[in-house]
């Protein structure tokens, strides 16, 4: 199955992804955004599994400002999708966990953001690890009042993402990055 999904990717070079013998530096270099997802289900004990991992994130002080919501139900959904310009990828997922700080347990505000985006990518290399796929969606923030109301949430918990998530549709997905010259800034 990892085979596979090594062999279709197109992002890494397969002979280089082989000779990773670590799992997590696997699910690193394979995982991609995924938005086009099968009709199979998600079972609310795989979505535990997820959450699990991103509240395994690092936190400053440990106080793990994060909190999470499962979003199944299709009427909810639809409500959802209509807050983002990505409604499609929102329709097409067979679940949702929308990440939250909880404004009340914060501490340090760019170290609690900071602990959200550990929690966030945590969460998405638990899917790949699954075999599942998911995409991290930050444009629906502009209306995270808006989705706070659907689901029913006091403005004390601050939207950071919704996690779209579901079986991968196919692992197509093309993805680059910058050249590490570009981004090293200084080696003394
Ligand atoms: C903060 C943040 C916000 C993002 N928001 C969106 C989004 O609203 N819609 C979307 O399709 N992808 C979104 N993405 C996914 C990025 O487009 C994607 O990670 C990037 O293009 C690199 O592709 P890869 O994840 O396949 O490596 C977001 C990613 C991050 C980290």
């Amino acid at each position: 199955m990892q085979t596979n999904v090594l062999q279709q990717n197109k992002s890494l070079r397969f002979e280089e992804s082989e000779k990773m013998i670590s799992p997590v530096l696997k699910a690193i270099y394979i995982r991609r955004s995924i938005r086009e997802f099968t009709d199979a289900e998600i079972s609310i004990e795989q979505l535990h599994q997820i959450i699990k991992a991103g509240m395994w994130a690092p936190s400053g002080l440990n106080n793990q400002p994060w909190r999470f919501a499962i979003i199944k139900d299709s009427g909810v959904k639809e409500q959802v999708s209509q807050q983002t310009h990505y409604g499609h990828i929102v329709r097409g997922a067979n679940a949702l966990i929308a990440v939250y700080l909880s404004k009340d347990d914060m501490y340090d505000a760019v170290k609690d953001h900071q602990a959200a985006g550990a929690c966030i990518q945590n969460m998405l290399l638990a899917t790949e690890a699954m075999g599942l796929g998911a995409v991290w969606l930050g444009q629906i923030l502009k209306n995270k009042s808006e989705v706070n109301r659907i689901l029913g949430l006091a403005d004390n918990f601050d939207l950071m993402a919704v996690v779209a998530l579901g079986y991968p549709l196919h692992h197509n997905q093309k993805s680059g990055r910058k050249e590490m010259s570009e981004l090293l800034i200084k080696q003394v």
